[in-house]
């Protein structure tokens, strides 16, 4: 039997996209595979590992659990839309300066939701607490990463920064 398709579009990183796809295609597969963007990474396929993470119309999702035609409309953003120029954005430049990645594989998901975390202006303990407990890393510890996100925060407005968990 042949497989629905249906066409989307969908504003990536500023830019309209229109793909036709089956309609089972998975967000992240049409991310990774149909546009060509594997900076989203895919770890579990099952809503647990955060490593899928993108924005959709601003609000984090792993799109592993999202089927690409229900972003039909929407603007997603994702780890390539950081540093369109290649220049590194500040939260990128953090955990480079902290050694916040070893192999990378959790890195962009984590890049995307504290960017929303940004946005919705939570403190710096909740970044580092809840908003980084929906992340897997198996290499890091987590030390660097949240040393980067202390430094982050820091270089935030005043209040967002005050709260710096050790
Ligand atoms: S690949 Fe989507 S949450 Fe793990
Ligand atoms: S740096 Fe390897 S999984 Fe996080």
């Amino acid at each position: 039997m042949k497989a629905e398709t249906r066409e989307v579009t969908i504003s990536v990183n500023g830019r309209e996209m229109t793909r036709r796809t089956e309609v089972r295609t998975l967000l992240s597969d049409f991310l990774r595979h149909e546009l060509g963007l594997t900076g989203t990474h895919v770890g579990c396929e099952h809503g647990v590992c955060g490593a899928c993470t993108v924005l959709v119309d601003g609000v984090p999702m792993r799109s592993c659990l999202a089927l690409a035609v229900q972003a039909d409309g929407a603007a997603v953003e994702t780890v390539e839309g950081l540093a369109p120029e290649g220049e590194l954005s500040q939260m990128q430049q953090a955990m480079r300066d902290e050694h916040g990645l070893q192999c990378g594989f959790c890195t962009p998901g984590i890049l995307m939701s504290m960017l929303a975390a940004e946005r919705a202006g939570v403190s710096c303990a909740e970044a580092c607490g809840d908003v980084l407990g929906g992340h897997v890393c198996r290499c890091t510890g987590y030390q660097g990463i949240r040393a980067a996100v202390r430094r982050r925060w820091a270089a935030l407005p005043a209040a967002r920064g005050e709260e710096t968990p050790a």
